[in-house]
């Protein structure tokens, strides 16, 4: 069931017209379907049933508190990448036991927070955090459970940005040099070694990069395992891909199965971070057309979003869909859409056949629900955007839209300038 349809000529929400929130919180606003991220999540753990798991939505993609209770409440644990992250996860009563922290740069504020909060498991990228982590978490007198995230060297076949399990990407640690990197970290007082990481990189449309990776993996688990490491946990990360234009990504039950076959026998739990396959077609973003111009090569369709409200196209010149919010005009044209902001860059489709828009009309970016708003910025010094759920017939403002007096919060004007 897609929670984003039309009736009539009208685009909704679930049980309300996608109109009649922009008339009560103005454009441009993210939209998200509470019952779209619930069906997401429960579809992905149910195809992992067979199978011990714990899944950690990685809040990076989406880290409104609201999505985030939505999916405790279901009984998700996180992923999460940095001090801030750590801060919404405790917003929302996340067991820390279910928090896993990857990244690799985190600093030793961030590692004692993570600490005295009794996370899970660190997924260490480096064998100098391995060390800081060690006196940090003896300083405090704790253990800290680690992984070490290693990298198998497969080409996850995405966009180069968003590849992480090359030999070239920064992410951690060469499987090659992982095994001694395990026995260094096992001579380290403070640090309890139970699990193994790794995670390829993001949107991917096929099978084949996750089951190489596991084939590489597995041969480390089972190392340790003989060596008597205790390896309880491995921790495959995210990356499953979704649909924004035509690509036909594996089904979650697809997934599941080629994790569950290559895995097979390892005796450990399974540990997943997906974040896009979660939210990413749970949300949209609702925009209004300011301008029509007609220039000597290209119609332009000015909005009131813009590349600071979602990247994803500017950055990665990604693609989202551009649908019409009253869909009764069916004629057709092909037009950049294009935002405020001062840069050529700045534009949510290019060369893009969409429906004819005229000034005032409202328009939703679909498959915004993923680095969306938790990329967003206020560039050009433009308040970022409200977001809101809806539930049913219910309209929830889970982010106000900011004012400008939140755009100079924690500026000041030094006295005698
Ligand atoms: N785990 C780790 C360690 C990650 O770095 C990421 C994403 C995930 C899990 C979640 O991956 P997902 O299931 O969402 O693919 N801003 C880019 C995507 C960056 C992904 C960063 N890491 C975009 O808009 O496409």
């Amino acid at each position: 069931m897609n929670h984003f349809q039309y009736q009539g000529n009208d685009l909704y929400c679930e049980e309300v017209a996608v109109k009649d929130i922009a008339a009560q919180v103005g454009t441009p606003f993210y939209l998200y379907s509470h019952a779209t991220l619930k069906r997401h999540m429960e579809a992905f753990t149910n195809a992992l049933a067979s199978v011990p798991h714990l899944v950690c939505y990685s809040i990076k993609a989406n880290s409104n508190l609201a999505v985030l209770q939505t999916f405790v409440n279901l009984g998700a644990g996180f992923d999460m990448v940095s001090g801030g992250e750590l801060f919404r996860a405790r917003q929302v009563g996340c067991d820390p036991q279910k928090i896993v922290y990857s990244g690799v740069g985190k600093t030793e504020p961030e590692i004692e927070a993570a600490l005295k909060a009794g996370i899970l498991m660190f997924n260490v990228e480096s064998p100098q955090e391995l060390e800081v982590i060690d006196r940090v978490a003896g300083r405090l007198g704790r253990k800290a459970g680690i992984a070490i995230r290693v990298n198998p060297d497969v080409d996850p076949q995405t966009h180069p940005y968003i590849s992480t399990g090359m030999k070239k990407a920064k992410f951690g640690i060469n499987i090659a040099q992982a095994l001694e990197d395990y026995r260094r970290a096992a001579a380290l007082p403070n640090l309890e070694v139970i699990g193994v990481d790794c995670h390829i990189g993001s949107q991917l449309t096929k099978l084949s990069p996750f089951v190489d990776a596991i084939r590489k993996i597995r041969e480390l688990v089972e190392t340790l395992q003989q060596e008597g490491f205790a390896i309880k946990y491995l921790d495959l990360g995210g990356g499953l891909g979704i649909t924004y234009d035509d690509e036909k990504p594996p089904s979650p039950v697809d997934y599941a199965n080629a994790v569950i076959e290559a895995t097979r026998g390892l005796n450990v739990t399974l540990i997943f971070e997906p974040g896009r396959m979660i939210v990413g077609n749970a949300g949209i973003l609702v925009s209004k057309v300011l301008y029509v111009k007609q220039g000597e090569a290209k119609n332009f369709v000015i909005v009131d979003a813009a590349m600071n409200d979602l990247a994803r196209p500017a950055l990665y010149g990604s693609y989202q869909g551009i649908l019409p919010v009253d869909r009764s005009n069916d004629q057709r044209m092909v037009a950049d859409v294009v935002g405020p902001i001062c840069e050529s860059g700045d534009f949510l489709a290019q060369d893009r056949e969409i429906s004819v828009f005229r000034q005032n009309d409202l328009l939703a970016v679909s498959s915004a629900g993923a680095y969306g708003f938790t990329m967003a910025s206020n560039y050009n010094s433009r308040p970022r955007t409200p977001e809101v759920m809806v539930k049913g017939d219910q309209v929830l403002v889970v982010r106000r839209r900011e004012t400008y007096e939140d755009l100079i919060k924690g500026e000041s004007i030094p006295p005698g300038l």
